[in-house]
């Protein structure tokens, strides 16, 4: 089964196979690690973005890299928190689980995520990291074939969010 390893990175940094965007549905850019994406991308991150049409909350969608380290770029789209009772874990959960399909399909062996709507998005972070480290688990020990999972920590917070939950 393939490594987890937790960062405090800058995940726009990482020479992995792809990095995961925490995207909106627009996927037309935005703030925090979706704005930094996009600089470090260049332009023809949002000119291939925009020819997909958007990207439900809790799906993937994948593209090139482009001036990244990284060779691909997953957007997902994490929920929005609204007090838990709006099937935000089953969301959040989804764009773990999406970003392994996408991960497969293209023969991916290393990727990096951040923490999924613990920013802009309000998810409460240690609920958050939970549901990540628990899906990325499940994500390795389905998909043989994923050598590599960085969780790209932005900070203090999250980053002993993570390394508590893999303890
Ligand atoms: N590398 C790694 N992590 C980062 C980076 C970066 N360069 N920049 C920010 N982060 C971290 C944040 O500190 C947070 O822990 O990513 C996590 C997710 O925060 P957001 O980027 O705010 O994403 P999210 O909470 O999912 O909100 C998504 O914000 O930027 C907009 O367009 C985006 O509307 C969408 C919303």
């Amino acid at each position: 089964m393939g490594s987890i390893e937790v960062a405090q990175a800058d995940i726009t940094t990482l020479a992995v196979d792809a990095i995961v965007n925490a995207a909106n549905t627009s996927l037309l850019g935005g703030g925090g690690v979706d704005g930094a994406i996009h600089r470090a991308a260049g332009p023809e991150l949002l000119a291939e973005c925009r020819l997909l049409g958007g990207c439900k909350t809790g799906q993937a969608k994948i593209t090139p890299g482009f001036r990244l380290p990284a060779r691909y770029v997953i957007h997902t789209v994490g929920p929005v928190w609204n007090g838990g009772g709006r099937g935000e874990a089953e969301l959040l959960a989804g764009c773990y689980r999406e970003s392994f399909v996408l991960a497969c399909e293209y023969d991916l062996r290393t990727l990096a995520f951040p923490a999924i709507s613990c920013g802009v998005y309000g998810y409460p972070i240690d609920e958050a990291v939970a549901i990540a480290v628990r899906a990325v688990r499940a994500g390795l020990s389905e998909n043989e074939s994923i050598e590599k999972v960085i969780f790209a920590c932005f900070g203090d917070e999250v980053y002993s969010a993570y390394q508590r939950a893999l303890a």
